[in-house]
């Protein structure tokens, strides 16, 4: 029942991919298809395309996000983007600890903390994306770990701040391997998830947060993922370079 109440989001997660020329293609491919969907759809996508991208989706049903954020509000940081920049050019997301992110750049569970600070400050929706490696699953330490990267995450985030945060489970060895958690494996730590978030904050505020899962979700696939009671959308990679398959998953998720 819960699960009608909370938004449900499929977000796109472009990655490294489309150049501005190629991101106004795919938008213009991807628009009509999902512009009756009763979902939240965003695409994520590179810095460099994401003017043409706030462009292309004005007045559709198309939300724009951003793929990282500097915590700082300005200043001597050469390369980097701030949060009231992303603002002011109209992007509503930003995607926040992705463990490439954390693998390549040396993210860690405080910046992560820091950078959705200043996403909730400056009035973006952080997409904030937890998950184990297939080490720490087999050691069996998934569900501390996830509940640690969330508290951390959270840590000085508000109640009323809290709305505005989505987290994405992603386990590592799921992400564009092709190999996805099975739905009783997304199930269980997405569940695990907002149980934490109900400590941490009481019960209502976990009943209304969106949980993602993310990692080789397809067209094929997300239909069971989004069956799930506590799965409320997806973070896609792959997929969503492709508009028909991520217009699969979109209708997907409404009717999950
Ligand atoms: P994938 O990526 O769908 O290609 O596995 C998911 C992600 O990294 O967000």
């Amino acid at each position: 029942m819960d699960k009608q109440n909370r938004k449900a989001i499929i977000a796109g997660n472009w990655k490294m991919n489309k150049t501005p020329t190629e991101a106004g293609f795919l938008l213009d491919d991807l628009i009509p298809q999902v512009e009756y969907a009763n979902c939240e759809v965003v695409c994520c996508v590179p810095a460099t395309d994401l003017a043409v991208a706030i462009a292309k989706c004005a007045g559709t049903n198309v939300h724009v996000g951003a793929q990282n954020v500097h915590f700082e509000k300005a200043g001597a940081y050469t390369g980097e983007i701030s949060a009231d920049m992303l603002a002011d050019l109209g992007v509503e997301y930003v995607v926040v600890g992705h463990s490439e992110r954390r693998q390549y750049f040396a993210e860690t569970d405080e910046t992560v903390n820091k950078r959705a600070k200043a996403a909730l400050a400056a009035g973006l929706k952080p997409i904030i994306c937890v998950g184990e490696s297939l080490a720490q699953r087999e050691q069996g330490v998934t569900e501390e770990l996830v509940r640690m990267q969330v508290k951390i995450a959270l840590g000085g985030v508000s109640a009323e701040q809290l709305k505005n945060v989505v987290i994405a489970y992603e386990p590592v060895w799921a992400i564009g391997t092709g190999r996805t958690a099975t739905a009783d494996q997304a199930q269980e730590v997405c569940a695990a998830i907002r149980k934490v978030v109900g400590e941490l904050y009481g019960e209502d505020a976990a009943r209304g947060l969106t949980v993602q899962y993310g990692g080789s979700m397809n067209a094929e696939n997300a239909a069971e993922l989004l069956a799930k009671p506590d799965v409320d959308g997806g973070l896609i990679g792959g997929a969503s370079l492709k508009a028909d398959q991520f217009a699969v998953i979109v209708d997907a998720a409404t009717k999950g």
